[in-house]
């Protein structure tokens, strides 16, 4: 096997594929040889991600915007992978949006929000995939987080969390029920990554130290450094891995 082709021929769908990590791992994905099929609700960053894996010379199309809290949008991402390419072999669960807050304070609505756009979402855009997925013997890869497995100091996560701990939870069902199908389904749970909207901590000395402090590694982690994982686990390199969660987060939950 060529071990830096791990992926040649498979169409992998990547949510929110114009934001950080989801572009790193269309990145990764085709440099490993896959069919990309991008979608995100945010045209610009979805369009510069096609930008960027076509001037790598990689396959990828991409459907933008597409708002997958809707259910007929997933639909048709699932219609133009197999359109395009024949079929699925992959779905990575990356796109979201959470909306922070702490119990003393958070209305209904910041409440719903996050969970539709961290939750729901990862449960229609797996759904709709799932008849493909079935006859691919395919992956799923979600993205829960750190903050599935703990608290966060400083961070309003409360609904956060609890989807997240949400998308863990039906990870282990979906490998549980994926069984009879050959289908695998893992996490990966990112602590905090160098993005948009995390630079700032590096800004803020106090979070600064606290949060980088917590990692073993005393840094941020990079998008790239996600992808990695993300990669092997929809390859069959992670053959024998179904039901598990990878922790991304530079020694957090280990001290
Ligand atoms: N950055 C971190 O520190 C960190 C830590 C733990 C988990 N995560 C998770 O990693 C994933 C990617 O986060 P990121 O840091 O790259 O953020 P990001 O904001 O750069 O990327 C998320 C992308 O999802 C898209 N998206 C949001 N709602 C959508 C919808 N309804 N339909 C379609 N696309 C939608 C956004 O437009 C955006 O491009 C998320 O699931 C996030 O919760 C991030």
């Amino acid at each position: 096997m060529d071990l830096t082709r791990r992926l040649a021929g498979r169409t992998c769908i990547v949510t929110g594929s114009g934001g950080s990590i989801g572009r790193a791992s269309c990145l990764r994905f085709a440099a490993e040889g896959a069919n990309v099929v991008g979608c995100d609700i945010a045209a610009a960053g979805a369009a510069e991600t096609l930008a960027q894996v076509e001037a790598g010379g990689g396959t990828m199309i991409s459907i933008h915007p597409a708002d997958l809290t809707d259910k007929a949008q997933c639909a048709r991402v699932i219609a133009a992978a197999v359109e395009a390419f024949g079929g699925v072999d992959v779905i990575f669960n990356n796109g979201a949006m959470a909306y922070f807050d702490w119990i003393d304070t958070i209305d209904d609505e910041t409440w719903h929000k996050t969970i539709n756009q961290e939750l729901d979402i990862v449960f229609l855009m797996t759904r709709a995939a799932w008849p493909e997925l079935v006859k691919t013997r395919g992956a799923i890869v979600n993205v829960a987080s750190l903050s599935a497995w703990a608290g966060i100091e400083r961070l309003p996560g409360l609904a956060h969390a609890a989807a997240k701990g949400g998308v863990l939870a039906m990870t282990r069902q979906l490998a549980m029920e994926g069984r009879h199908h050959g289908i695998r389904a893992n996490s990966v749970s990112p602590g905090t990554i160098e993005t948009n909207q995390t630079r700032m901590i590096l800004d803020d000395a106090e979070w600064s130290r606290v949060q980088l402090g917590r990692a073993m590694m005393n840094r941020m982690g990079q998008p790239e450094e996600v992808a990695s994982v993300v990669a092997f686990l929809a390859s069959a390199d992670a053959s024998y891995v179904t039901g598990a969660d990878v922790a991304v987060d530079g020694g957090v939950r280990a001290w």
